[in-house]
Parts: structure tokens; C-alpha cells; sequence
């Protein structure tokens, strides 16, 4: 992406995450721009569910991971593109009547609120196959690296990675019945999967090897992880304007929650553990990682 801003080298950490976030921005107006032709309605909610706001973690931790191992940004757009859109594809599903049945989001009313529920849905599926033809697009990367890519980004949404999480949640609503393992792994797949992929995606962009990948996937999973209790804890303790979200509706939706199931405190004594955990696995890695760390020490002290 020649024409996108550039970071000075040895920029502090936030105007070097902020930079990235003009980028993903720019790259997410491109790969919308490809639909163009298409139904009119039908892309304006894919643009309302890109466009309008959203913190672009997904995005940012793939190019921190990149910039860690010493890739340039531009091995980084297309996968950290195609991850944003994969995300926002989920949150318009998530939100859904027949999931969340959520009204706000990112400060908007949800697509299926602005349109209508057919279209939330096709939004959303368009928005998943537009992930995967902007990173089969990705000219900045070897086809073998693409092609890893895309079996990584698939497996970690579907059955086994995002929707297969969503579909754990969805079981566990008001049953009631489910232990802390089971929690674990409901939130490592619900929302841990993508933001795992992120930072592997990141690691694939650099050309990195299998154990250099296993190293960052243990600060990944522990981020992952950290963001869903995090989530559950705004739920609680945030307001609906800060959150962009209907705040307290995991407790009247009877959500399975970290809260829900060992209490604010030990939530936060959870997130606790996890932030060392993030710190250990990042020690290995030179000060070209710390826009990572801050990436993750954001995940659990954002306050929205
Ligand atoms: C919200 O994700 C849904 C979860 C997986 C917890 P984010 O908190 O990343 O939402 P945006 O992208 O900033 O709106
Ligand atoms: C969402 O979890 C996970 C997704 C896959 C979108 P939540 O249902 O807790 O996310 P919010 O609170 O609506 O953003
Ligand atoms: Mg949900
Ligand atoms: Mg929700
Ligand atoms: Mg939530």
C-alpha cells in the first residue's frame, strides 16, 4: 500500500500504533471500495459495520507482531485487513435477535437496527468472503505465506475457532451449569481465536518459524483470554455511552460470564495472572516488540 502513511523508525509506541490504525482504516475503505457494483443497500451496511469506529485491535496486533519480527507494514495489510473484516462480520452476527439481540454498537445503532435483519445477515456474510479475497489479493506476500494465511484465518472462524465459541455461548445462556474449564474454553473460542490468529498472521507476514510462532501464540493466547474477561468486566462496570455497547446485558441475558461464575474480584486477580503471563512471553522478544506489549497491556486495561 505505497501511498499510506508512513511511521518514522524509532516513532514512541502510540504514534506508532496510531499510524498503523490510518492504515487499517485506508486499507478497510480499499477493500470496500472492491464491491462497488454491488447491491447499494447491501454495501452500506457492510460500510456501516467496517467503517464506523471500532478499536482495531485485530488489526493492530498483526502489524505489531510483523514490526516485532521485523516485517515491513506492507506484508501486514492484507492480513490484518482480512482479520478486521472477519470481526466485524461476527459482531453483526453477534448482535442479531436471534444471538445477543443487541441495538447499539460502536456507538451506532447494530446494522440489523439501521437496515433490517436480512440484510444484517448477508452484511455479514459478505463481509466474511470479502476477508478471504482481500487476502487472496495480498500481491505484498509469497503465495505459500497467503495460502497459510487463509487456512489459518478459516479455521480460526469457523467451527473450531469463532463459531464454534458462538455456538457454546449461545448453549450456555441461561443454563446456568457451566465450570470455570468450560468457561475458559467457551471465551478462547468465542473471541481468543481471532485475536490468536491476529498475532500468528502477524508472525506468518515475517516469514518466521513454527517455534518462533509457538512462543508469540502463548502471549496470544493469554491476551485472547484476557480480552473476553475484560469484556465481561465492562459489561459490569462500564456505561453504555463509553462502551459504544448496551451495558449489564450479560447479566439480564443470563450470560456465561467470568463474573458471573468467580466474581469481579477473582476476575480481576484472573487478569492479573494473565498480564504476567503476556509479559513472560514477550521477554524473549527485543524492544521492536513493544508496541505488542502495549497491545496487551491495552486488552486489559481498556475502558471500552
Ligand atoms: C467486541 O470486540 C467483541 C468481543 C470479541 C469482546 P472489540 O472490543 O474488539 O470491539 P470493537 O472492534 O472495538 O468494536
Ligand atoms: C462476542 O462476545 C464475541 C464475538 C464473536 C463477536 P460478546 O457477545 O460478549 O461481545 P459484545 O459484548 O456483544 O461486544
Ligand atoms: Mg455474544
Ligand atoms: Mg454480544
Ligand atoms: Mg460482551
Amino acid at each position: 500500500m505505497p501511498d499510506a502513511p508512513m511511521t518514522p523508525a524509532g516513532a514512541p509506541v502510540d504514534a506508532r500504533i496510531a499510524g498503523w490504525r490510518t492504515r487499517t482504516d485506508i486499507a478497510l475503505q480499499r477493500a470496500l471500495d472492491t464491491c462497488e457494483g454491488g447491491d447499494p443497500r447491501l454495501l452500506a451496511a457492510m460500510r456501516h459495520a467496517v467503517l464506523l469506529g471500532g478499536k482495531r485491535m485485530r488489526p493492530l496486533l498483526v502489524h505489531a507482531t510483523a514490526h516485532a519480527l521485523g516485517a515491513a507494514a506492507d506484508a501486514a495489510d492484507a492480513p490484518a485487513t482480512a482479520v478486521e473484516l472477519v470481526h466485524a462480520y461476527s459482531l453483526v452476527h453477534d448482535d442479531l435477535p436471534a444471538m445477543d439481540d443487541d441495538a447499539l454498537r460502536r456507538g451506532q445503532p447494530t446494522v440489523h437496527v439501521a437496515f433490517d435483519e436480512a440484510t444484517a445477515i448477508l452484511a455479514g456474510d459478505a463481509l466474511q468472503t470479502l476477508a478471504f479475497s482481500t487476502l487472496a489479493a495480498g500481491t505484498a506476500l509469497p503465495d505459500a505465506a497467503r495460502l497459510q494465511m487463509v487456512a489459518v484465518l478459516a479455521e480460526a472462524t469457523g467451527a473450531s475457532g469463532m463459531c464454534g465459541g458462538q455456538a457454546l455461548d449461545i448453549a450456555a445462556t441461561g443454563a446456568g451449569t457451566i465450570g470455570l474449564p468450560a468457561l475458559e474454553r467457551l471465551h478462547a473460542l468465542k473471541t481468543g481465536a481471532l485475536l490468536r490468529a491476529s498475532v500468528t498472521l502477524g508472525a506468518l507476514a515475517a516469514g518466521v518459524d513454527a517455534s518462533t510462532r509457538a512462543r508469540l501464540d502463548t502471549f496470544a493466547g493469554a491476551l485472547g483470554l484476557a480480552f473476553q474477561i475484560r469484556d465481561d468486566l465492562l459489561d459490569i462496570e462500564g456505561d453504555s455511552h463509553t462502551l459504544g455497547k448496551t451495558a449489564g446485558k450479560d447479566v439480564a441475558q443470563d450470560k456465561a460470564t467470568f463474573p458471573a461464575l468467580i466474581g469481579v474480584d477473582g476476575s480481576r486477580r484472573r487478569l492479573a495472572e494473565l498480564a504476567q503471563q503476556m509479559h513472560d512471553a514477550l521477554a524473549s522478544f527485543g524492544p521492536a516488540s513493544q508496541p505488542l506489549a502495549e497491545l496487551g497491556r491495552r486488552a486489559i486495561e481498556r475502558d471500552h
